[in-house]
């Protein structure tokens, strides 16, 4: 039915890896559709977002990640803990029996389904309600900006499993909160729910569940509304910010505006 209705909307849908995608203009929205197994994630999930990612038309402007059901997603498919693993897919079991190079690899490519959410051409907004959990906690940290519902229960379960979080989710983590808050959150793998998210700056915006749609619908509008060019442009240059020095940081600033006044008006 999503493949019908992007049809319909001039886009399409990518189905498989539990998850649905459909394209409406300047908007994708990536639904996590495993919702009777809390949308928990494989390789083929992420194997489907970074499909999703290199294949994004160049109109699109905001890309949605939300999930279906009560909870967001409960991270990684735990019958990867398990003996027999996902079909087709191995366990860690298997996965510990790998050269480092072919484990880095295929890690690699996991991380590609989360990294492009970044790309200055679009703003990714996770739109999270009730649990967050490791891998789940991890894509909504590899979106620009989070709009959580008041029942979400972020948490960094892999320290608690033996593991460390390896989807891209400890930089991100960091420049939000700062060090010492991700030490805790993640080495003691607690979790962190909708007031103190908002507080420490995991969170832009909480709302009742229901308004969650509605609050991100309105967040897109506002992203919307301001020119395109500049805005890819200033993503690029905030990104930038904290690697650069305020002499590098200036310049930088320079250059892109220069850009935009010749695009203007030259
Ligand atoms: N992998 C596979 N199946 C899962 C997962 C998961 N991560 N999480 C939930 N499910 C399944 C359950 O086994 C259950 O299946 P069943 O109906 O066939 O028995 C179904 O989803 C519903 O799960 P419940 O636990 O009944 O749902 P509830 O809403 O009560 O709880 C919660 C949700 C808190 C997320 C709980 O399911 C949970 O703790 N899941 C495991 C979380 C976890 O440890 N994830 C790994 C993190 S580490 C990482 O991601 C790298």
């Amino acid at each position: 039915m999503a493949e019908a209705q992007a049809q319909q909307r001039g886009g399409f849908a990518e189905a498989d890896g539990g998850l649905r995608y459909e394209v409406d203009g300047e908007i994708a929205t990536i639904t996590l559709d495993r919702a009777e197994k809390r949308n928990a994630q494989t390789f083929a999930t992420w194997s489907a977002l970074a499909r999703i990612g290199e294949n994004m038309p160049e109109q699109v402007r905001v890309v949605v990640v939300k999930g279906e059901g009560p909870s967001f997603s409960a991270g990684i498919d735990l019958r990867m803990f398990t003996p027999e693993g996902v079909p087709g897919e191995g366990s860690f079991g298997s996965t510990a029996k790998l050269p480092n190079e072919t484990f880095e690899q295929r890690l690699g490519q996991a991380q590609q389904g989360f990294l492009w959410l970044r790309r200055p051409e679009i703003v990714s907004i996770a739109a999270v309600q009730g649990h967050a959990i490791g891998a789940g906690f991890q894509l909504a940290l590899a979106c620009d900006l989070r709009i959580v519902a008041d029942d979400v229960k972020f948490c960094m379960k892999e320290p608690a499993l033996g593991l460390v979080p390896d989807l891209t989710g400890t930089k991100p983590l960091v420049e939000l909160v700062g060090l010492a808050k991700a030490i805790d959150i993640c080495l003691t793998a607690r979790i962190v729910e909708a007031d103190e998210a908002l507080r420490i700056g995991l969170a832009e915006k909480v709302v009742a569940g229901g308004d969650l749609a509605k609050a991100v619908e309105d967040k897109i509008a506002e992203l919307l509304s301001v020119n395109r060019d500049a805005a890819v442009a200033t993503k690029r240059l905030l990104q930038g910010a904290r690697s650069r020095s305020l002499e590098e940081q200036s310049r930088a600033e320079g250059l892109e505006q220069a850009k935009r006044l010749r695009a203007l008006f030259g």
